[in-house]
Order: C-alpha cells, then structure tokens, then sequence
C-alpha cells in the first residue's frame, strides 16, 4: 500500500499588497485594540532557504511601499520581518546558506585564484564572514555591512559612503548575494554605477548572483547581464556557474556610464522577475 506522505506545517503567507489596507481609514478599523491582550506572536520556524526567499519577497515589498509612499503598508511589512528576526536573522541564515551551498569561503576561493599574487585592496561590501580574505597576505581587506555581525566589519551603507578620491580607490570590489538582497532593479543599478566610482583604473569587481536571477529570470539572461555592466563601464575577465550560484569577474574599462532598461528578454511562465535598469 502507498504511504502518504507526512504533511508540513503550513508557512506564514507574506503580506501581499491587496491584503493589506491601503489607507490610514482602512488600517485603523483592523488595528482596533483587542480587549483580551494577546500573547505577542512566536517567531516561526523557517527553513534557512524560505527564511532568505521570505526575507528578500518582503524586502522587495517594502521598497515599492515606501516608493509609492504607502507607510501604512510599510510598517506591516516592517513588523513581518522583525516577526521572522529582521535582518539579524537573515544575515545568519546567510551565514548557514552560504556554508551548505559551498562551503563557508568558497566564493573567496573562486575570485582569489583568479589574482596575481601582488599586493591589492579590497572592499567587500555586504560582508556577513569578516573573515573571508583574511588567509591572503597579499590582500588588504574593508569589510562593510549595514549590520555587522563580525567586529572586522564596519557599519556602513555603501550608497552613503563617500566617493573616494582616485588614491583611495580599491582594486577589487565584492558584491557577493549583494545585487540580489537590494529591492529594486534601479537601485541595483545606482549601486553598480556607484562600484565604479571606488574602483582603481582597470581596478576588478566581483558579483556573485543566485544562478536563477541569469538562468531564470524573464528579464536577465547572462549574456544581458553582462551587457548590463558593459553600460555601467566594466568588462567581463572571467564567470563560473557552480550548482546555485554564478560568479562573475569583471574588470573597469574606459567610457561612461550608459543607460539600459528592463525588457522581456526571455519571456516564459515560472521564471522570477530579477532585473538591472541604468539611468543613462
Ligand atoms: C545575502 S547577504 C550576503 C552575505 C555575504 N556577502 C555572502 O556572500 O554570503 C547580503 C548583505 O548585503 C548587505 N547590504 C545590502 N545593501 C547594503 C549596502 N547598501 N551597504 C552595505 N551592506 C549592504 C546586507 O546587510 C546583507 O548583510
């Protein structure tokens, strides 16, 4: 006889906009005060892989709320994430993810044997280890997060770091799972241009990617990936696709930023929307 198959508990449902009142109005009669107080909720329990997707689903939500100036719906969605951890949380699933998909350092190891042995700065912004580089003698490492978890890294949020003058720049940027965590396709292309401006002249950028944002998006494929940064001033050296994630090394060359947009590219039913838009 077929044995059925155990039963998962169901999964909170994330906040979609059209569940969620658009209008003060429309809030205040579903905030009304109970008059027996409730237990404040349990955290619940995600596995690592729905705890990121989750994360990034609310993050994307919560910059059209503010984008169209919906508070109301931003708070709600700001009390969603803080009910799964907040970014705390997401940073340590991070942490796990990155271990189990491949090997905790792995991506260090990818982009440290494509550098010549001599002595090179690096800026690894969204750093979660602290410790990635820190086995290369030859590399001097910043590391930088919004919330750090490692006390090598710096609070920082790299769209407001000052734009270094050219003796400052670094020779390597790293954007590991960086691209894909920053909501919205125009603001993935502001920290793109932004790259550029704290690269040395034929200075390197590292970017790692969830594979399906180039493999499965209808909006990106690999090709227009690459494209994208040739707008943004940087030429491909080299990418490799490992079983998640893609890593792509490129270097900066000469010309100014150009504009590109979002289009269908590679339209189909089951893909993800991932996409990169330069202002020219
Ligand atoms: C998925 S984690 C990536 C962790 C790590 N780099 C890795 O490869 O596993 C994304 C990180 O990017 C950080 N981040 C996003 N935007 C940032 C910004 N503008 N400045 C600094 N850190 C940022 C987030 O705080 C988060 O810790």
């Amino acid at each position: 006889m077929a044995r059925r198959k155990s039963k998962k508990p169901p999964l909170p449902i994330p906040l979609r906009p059209s569940a969620v009142p658009t209008s003060n109005a429309s809030l205040a009669t579903t905030t009304t005060t109970p008059t027996t107080p409730h237990p404040p909720p349990k955290r619940p329990k995600l596995s690592t892989q729905k705890l990121i997707s989750t994360y990034h689903t609310l993050n994307k939500r919560l910059s059209h709320a503010l984008t169209t100036n919906n508070m109301a719906l931003a708070t709600l969605i700001r009390t969603e994430m803080s009910a799964l951890g907040g970014l705390n949380a997401y940073q340590r699933a991070s942490l796990k993810g990155g271990s189990e998909r491949q090997g905790l350092g792995a991506s260090g190891t990818w982009l440290v044997s494509h550098l010549p042995r001599t002595p090179m700065t690096l800026l690894d912004i969204g750093a979660v280890s602290g410790t990635t580089y820190a086995k290369y003698s030859f590399i001097t490492p910043t590391y930088i997060d919004l919330h750090p978890q490692h006390p090598n890294i710096l609070q920082q949020d790299f769209m407001a770091r000052p734009i270094p003058p050219p003796e400052s720049r670094f020779d390597i940027l790293c954007l590991s799972l960086v691209l894909n965590f920053v909501p919205s396709p125009r603001d993935r292309g502001a920290l793109l241009v932004r790259t550029r401006e704290h690269t040395t002249e034929n200075g390197l950028l590292y970017i790692v990617l969830p594979s399906p944002c180039v493999l499965n998006s209808r909006y990106m494929t690999h090709e227009r990936f690459i494209e994208v940064l040739r707008c943004v001033g940087f030429g491909i050296v080299e990418f490799k696709f490992a079983k998640r994630v893609a890593f792509y090394l490129f270097r900066r060359c000469g010309g100014g930023v150009k504009g590109i947009g979002k289009i269908e590219c590679a339209p189909g039913k089951g893909r993800n929307n991932f996409c990169v838009v330069v202002d020219g």
